[in-house]
């Protein structure tokens, strides 16, 4: 099995950070942004309908949160539009993070990556409920 590091090169292989912002324009993803105290990005999320495409924490911002509290925003943003469910796209090596998130996967399969390994994905769905605004 690829290791996860060897799984995210052969799945972002190719991609630069200008192919992948056309990409998301194109498709008008919505995305968000975490920012350190001096204004780098060390996370992003996008969205499009109600599904998550993407999901990246920087290596050095890994296990503080980011990755739990961006997931948290695109559910609530996603229930806001009306769904009632979120799907989501997972490698093997975020497949644990997901389902500790509440996520349920539907189908598994692998297919070729960009970078030439074939590589598993899981698609992953979890029920939403509309919150109440009093907090009740
Ligand atoms: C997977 C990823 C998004 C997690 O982000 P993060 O900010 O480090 O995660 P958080 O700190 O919010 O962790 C939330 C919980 O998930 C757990 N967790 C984090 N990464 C995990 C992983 N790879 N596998 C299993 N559990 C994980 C944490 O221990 C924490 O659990 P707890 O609440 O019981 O303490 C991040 O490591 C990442 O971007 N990885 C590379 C790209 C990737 O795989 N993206 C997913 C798209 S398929």
């Amino acid at each position: 099995m690829p290791t996860p590091q060897a799984e995210l090169e052969s799945w972002s292989y190719g991609i630069t950070p200008e192919s992948d912002l056309r990409a998301m324009a194109a498709e008008n993803h919505i995305a968000e942004v975490a920012v350190d105290d001096h204004g780098r990005v060390v996370a992003f999320c996008s969205l499009r309908d109600d599904e998550v495409k993407a999901l990246y924490v920087h290596p050095e911002a890994a296990g503080m949160g980011l990755g739990r509290q961006l997931m948290q925003r695109a559910e609530d943003l996603i229930v806001s539009c009306g769904h009632r469910q979120v799907r989501v796209e997972a490698s093997a090596s975020a497949l644990t993070f997901y389902e500790g998130l509440g996520y349920v996967v539907e189908e598994s399969g692998d297919f070729p990556s960009r970078g030439g390994l074939m590589l598993r994905a899981h698609e992953l769905t979890k029920p939403l409920l509309r919150r109440d605004p009093s907090g009740a």
